[in-house]
């Protein structure tokens, strides 16, 4: 991710409420890949120059999906996530779902300032498909009768849905057509699907000190 994202996340994790800040900074210090920015920013290059709307789009994906790893922590009752234990403050649920849907709810200011009811529209979308999709998980947890389909929608809608919206947003930043915008949002959804599905792999056959996170961790263990 560029270094110029940098400083729009961490300021943007900054609240008036301790546990908030201290989640969001945690997160946002511990790094991760960033993926998602990169793939925005990548979409964003390939057309053109998104200029300081793909930097700020870039920093609203990445607060979308920590918000969505922070809820996602709670579900699952992880402990460590990017190689480093939880905050205090997350293990008690009520704090972190709070918090997370104050990390939510921050990223929105900032494609806000786009003044844009498309990328507004893939964004909000976005983030509701994501939530069925840990819904939809949660209700299959357990069940015999999920099939490859059923899978296959479940990761859809919670990790190829993004790929695919930070590839459209990167595009749109730098002014693509929709015919353009629409080809590099079905090739990050594929690469959403891989990633997810290579995710899952690694859940039965990585270590979690390499991984950074619990293994065999399954979601609903909270309930
Ligand atoms: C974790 O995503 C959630 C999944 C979709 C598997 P990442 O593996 O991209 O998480 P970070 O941001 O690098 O920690
Ligand atoms: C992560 O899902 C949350 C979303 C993709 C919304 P997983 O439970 O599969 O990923 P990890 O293993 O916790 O990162
Ligand atoms: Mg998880």
């Amino acid at each position: 991710m560029s270094s110029a994202g940098r400083p729009q996340i961490s300021s943007r994790s900054v609240a008036s409420v301790n546990a908030i800040t201290t989640i969001g900074r945690y997160l946002h210090q511990s790094g991760g890949k960033r993926l998602r920015p990169t793939l925005l920013l990548l979409s964003s290059k390939l057309i053109g120059d998104g200029g300081q709307a793909a930097i700020r789009l870039a920093a609203v994906v990445e607060m979308i999906h920590t918000a969505t790893l922070v809820h996602d922590d709670v579900i699952d009752v992880a402990q460590i996530r990017r190689g480093r234990r939880l905050p205090t403050c997350c293990g008690e649920t009520n704090t972190s779902v709070l918090a997370g849907d104050w990390l939510y709810m921050q990223a929105f200011p900032g494609a806000l300032e786009e003044r844009n009811f498309r990328m507004l529209r893939i964004l909000i979308g976005l983030t509701q498909t994501m939530v069925e999709g840990e819904l939809l998980q949660l209700e299959r947890l357990g069940s015999m009768k999920v099939t490859e389909a059923d899978y296959m929608d479940l990761v859809d809608r919670k990790t190829a849905s993004l790929f695919s919206a930070c590839a459209r947003l990167g595009a749109i930043a730098a002014g693509a057509p929709d015919e353009t915008e629409s080809r590099l949002g079905e090739y990050a959804w594929n690469l959403g699907m891989a990633f997810q599905l290579v995710d899952d792999v690694l859940d039965f056959t990585a270590h979690e000190t390499v991984l950074g996170k619990p293994v065999a961790a399954i979601s609903g263990k909270a309930r």
